[in-house]
């Protein structure tokens, strides 16, 4: 059988990497021929994809429902086997199988079509991805992962070519301000395993529990460093509430309760993924900063 490359999919891999982004693509039914055939998988049902990986509903040689994923190995997505393997399904999907050479995973079988971007209520969606991303982050790191200690001195080493970037003192001010923020914290960046990408499509529904997360990039660190995915994923229904400010504190003081952590430093540490963003924002060239993150970073004076 050849698989379809979906048209979305093989256009987010060549705005994100061009020529290699387009290689990938075309070799991708290749790829997933070998796995079906390696892993003794049969297709079972239309493939799914994110902006990043291919998702094939699969069935394997005894009769379980899995899914195959086949993603590019990047530095993000390179610990996510080992990420998956250190939960073994404690909030998280099950790792079925993995080949590191080209980042692809069977994995246990969710319900691709329900996530928590379905569930109406924001405010419920976000308790249970909370509960999650608790159970998640009582993990502690596995020897080896990427470390937001590095990350959070990569971030400082970049601030002044980004500042030298942007010419309105308004971007100046809040980048520098979530640098400091980032100054004070890195010398304590926490030994947690993170998820890092934990929004509402990254939570789906399942049989084994009712909901479970799926696609890490993990990294060891602070759980503070991971509550941005759900501040300003659904970010429309914060706006309709008219109070921006005050919908970004009511999440963020939701997640800081449900997973016990000190208000001030995950603060800290969520201006930190606004830094992050920021930073990426002034290395691919654009000149102004987006409103929303400097809404959250707003709003967040409160907490900092
Ligand atoms: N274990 C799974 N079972 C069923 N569907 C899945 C599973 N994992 C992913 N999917 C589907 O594939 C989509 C993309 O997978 P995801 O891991 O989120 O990759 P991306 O990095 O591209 O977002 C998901 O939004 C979901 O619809
Ligand atoms: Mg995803």
């Amino acid at each position: 059988m050849r698989i379809k490359v979906p048209e979305a999919l093989a256009a987010s891999h060549l705005e994100y990497a061009d020529d290699a982004g387009a290689a990938w693509t075309d070799a991708l039914p290749a790829l997933a021929e070998r796995y079906l055939d390696e892993w003794d998988l049969r297709p079972d049902g239309e493939p799914r994809h994110g902006i990043v990986a291919l998702v094939l509903p699969v069935v394997r040689a005894d009769g379980t429902r899995a899914a195959l994923k086949l993603q590019p190995v990047t530095e993000e997505t390179a610990d996510e086997a080992l990420g998956l393997r250190t939960w073994a399904g404690d909030g998280s999907v099950l790792l079925l199988e993995a080949d590191p050479a080209t980042g692809t995973m069977l994995l246990e079988r969710l319900d691709g079509g329900r996530s928590l971007s379905a569930v109406p209520d924001v405010i419920e969606a976000l308790e249970i991805l909370t509960g999650l991303l608790r159970r998640l982050t009582a993990h502690p790191a596995p020897e080896g992962m990427r470390h937001l200690g590095d990350i959070a001195r990569g971030m400082l080493d970049g601030v002044d070519a980004a500042l030298a970037g942007l010419p309105r003192e308004r971007d100046r001010h809040w980048l520098r301000h979530c640098a400091s923020a980032v100054a004070e914290l890195a010398d304590e960046p926490g030994d947690r395993l993170l998820h890092w990408d934990l929004h509402y499509d990254n939570v789906l529904a399942a049989g084994r529990e009712p909901w479970l997360a799926i696609d890490p990039k993990p990294l060891a660190g602070d759980p503070g460093f991971d509550l941005m995915p759900a501040l300003w994923n659904r970010w429309e229904e914060a706006v309709a509430t008219g109070d921006v400010p005050r919908a970004v504190l009511l999440r963020f003081d939701c997640m800081v309760d449900g997973l016990g952590l000190d208000r001030r430093r995950a603060a800290g540490w969520t201006l930190g993924r606004v830094l992050q963003n920021f930073l990426w924002a002034t290395e691919d060239g654009e000149e102004e900063l987006s409103e929303i993150l400097l809404a959250i970073a707003e709003a967040l004076r409160a907490r900092w």
